[in-house]
């Protein structure tokens, strides 16, 4: 494990992971700001809703590694959990979405790990979100430190059935009967055609503002 000494204690250091991911955390959250306040300043226009971040807690990091029978050590908690930082941006529209997750993998600090675009490959239950796992350097005082985040893009009308879903699923315990199960499968069709409806209007809105401002412009 790079740049945390191995004198400290496992309280020390699991402290220092959490101080890592904080930063990588507080890092993004700043480049998204960022990113969002350019744009309403260049186009008038804020491709994002909200942003949310949280980190992951011990107790669901221990849970996950014996869930995949790995030893709740430091070094297995930085190669093999991939979410302890985790942002999640709610975009107007899906086109929004890979403009803003281009935009991100373009700046030089950040390396993209992988990406997982169920946006395009939605899961079976209906799950639609575009996922990145990303590095990003945190400066300590003995140098940088390549720190994992998962950046979950999605918008507003995908965030609002993934978040009832994980409800229902949580309270089925993940055992929900196959009726349920399409219900909830046609749900996320109606999320699909809410979010192709409203980006078309959204589409539609602009280019009738457009011809509007032409012919105010047009001389008599
Ligand atoms: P986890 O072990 O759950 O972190 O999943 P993973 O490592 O296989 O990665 P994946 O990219 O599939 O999922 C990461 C995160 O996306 C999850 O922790 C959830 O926050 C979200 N997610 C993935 N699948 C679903 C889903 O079917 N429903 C909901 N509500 N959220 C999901
Ligand atoms: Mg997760």
């Amino acid at each position: 494990m790079k740049n945390i000494p191995k004198t400290y204690d496992q309280i020390d250091q699991w402290k220092s992971i959490m101080l890592l991911y904080n930063s990588a955390l507080k890092e993004i959250n700043v480049k998204i700001e960022i990113l969002n306040n350019e744009f309403i300043q260049i186009y008038k226009y804020n491709p994002i809703e909200h942003v949310k971040s949280r980190l992951k807690t011990a107790e669901s990091i221990v849970k996950k590694l014996k869930r995949h029978n790995i030893e709740a050590t430091v070094d297995n908690v930085m190669e093999e959990i991939n979410d302890i930082a985790g942002i999640r941006i709610i975009c107007s529209f899906i086109s929004d979405i890979y403009q803003l997750a281009d935009l991100i993998a373009k700046q030089s600090d950040v390396t993209v790990l992988y990406v997982k675009d169920y946006i395009r490959n939605p899961k079976p239950n209906g799950y639609k979100s575009y996922h990145m796992v990303v590095t990003i350097p945190v400066y300590l005082s003995d140098g940088p430190v390549e720190t994992k985040v998962e950046i979950q893009i999605r918008t507003v009308a995908m965030d609002f059935w993934a978040t009832l879903e994980h409800k229902i699923y949580y309270k089925s315990q993940g055992d929900a009967p196959d009726y349920l199960q399409q219900e909830l499968k046609a749900c996320a069709d109606v999320v699909d055609i809410l979010d192709a409806k409203m980006y078309s209007l959204n589409e539609a809105i602009l280019a009738w503002k457009q011809r509007e401002q032409k012919k105010t412009e047009e001389p008599i």
